[in-house]
């Protein structure tokens, strides 16, 4: 069991960066940035309880962690979905220490005044209201344990006026309101809550964009100081770090991770 005070594990204070003995469940593992958090928990000793609508794309990722892994086949925003994740969690044995809420659409290209209004309900219903449902059935189980982690997947969309993507950023910029009261809420309780804001990061999202809309590409290269897109690890790593305790006086944080495109201006 897990207390507010002293939350780290023994055996454990040798390196804050592991993850040994303790259960994480991330949503949309199933690719992309999910199924890379997947690969940097395992390797730092995380069990895994990994969410998609994907079965075989869970299998297929699941088969190269060797971490003791579940995997649950549903849509994020149905509160059955959760209930079996905590299930599974439950039956690996090892206690819930975190929850990354990852799983995101970003399916339209309008702007906000030609937004057909079902598209508000599709893009909040999972970006939003999914994030919610997770961080709702898994908080309860972190707040009853001690202590726990949750990281929510933000964007610089949401912190930026990204033309063309109202939805997708208004959803962005909730996320980061949920996390910082959930954060106040659950601090006494030893949970930590915090969100990563990734820039342009190359993933099944993106790609589809962008190759529909080359100009774009070149914009976002040429805005960033670094003078490339990231890739999924790098939003991982990140992910991953505030999972640990090497993390333990963040909470209520956007972390920002986008090559230095925001600075840029
Ligand atoms: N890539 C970027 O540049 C970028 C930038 C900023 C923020 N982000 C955020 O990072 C997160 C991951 O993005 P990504 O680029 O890795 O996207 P991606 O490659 O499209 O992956 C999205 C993941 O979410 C899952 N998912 C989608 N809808 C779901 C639903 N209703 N229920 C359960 N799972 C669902 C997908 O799996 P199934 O289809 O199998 O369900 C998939 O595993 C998202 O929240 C996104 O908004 C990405």
């Amino acid at each position: 069991m897990y207390r507010a005070e002293g939350v780290r594990l023994k055996g454990m204070e040798q390196n804050p960066y592991r993850l040994d003995n303790r259960t994480i469940i991330v949503t949309g593992a199933s690719r992309g940035i999910g199924a890379s958090v997947a690969r940097v928990a395992a390797r730092q000793g995380a069990n895994l309880v990994l969410v998609a609508r994907a079965k075989d794309d869970l299998e297929a990722v699941a088969s190269e962690l060797a971490t003791s892994v579940a995997i649950i086949d549903g849509d994020v925003a149905d509160t059955e979905t959760a209930e079996r994740a905590l299930d599974a969690a439950e039956e690996i044995g090892t206690p819930l220490w975190g929850l990354v809420n990852n799983a995101g659409i970003s399916p339209f290209y309008h702007q906000v005044v030609d937004t057909p209004l079902h598209e508000w309900d599709d893009v909040l219903r999972v970006n939003l209201l999914g994030a919610a449902v997770f961080a709702r059935a898994a908080g309860r189980v972190m707040r009853d344990n001690g202590g726990g982690r949750i990281v929510n997947l933000g964007s610089i969309a949401g912190l930026t006026g990204l033309p063309n993507i109202g939805p997708y950023n208004a959803s962005k910029a909730a996320i980061d309101a949920m996390t910082r009261t959930m954060a106040v809420e659950l601090g006494p309780h030893g949970v930590l809550v915090n969100s990563v804001a990734p820039g342009t990061i190359r993933s099944e999202m993106v790609d589809g964009l962008l190759s529909a809309n080359p100009a774009l590409a070149e914009r976002l290269v040429a805005k960033s100081p670094l003078g490339r897109v990231g890739d999924c690890p790098e939003a991982a790593e990140p992910i991953v770090f505030l999972l640990t305790d090497a993390a333990s006086f963040i909470t209520g944080h956007v972390l920002v991770v986008d090559g230095g495109r925001l600075a840029a201006g």
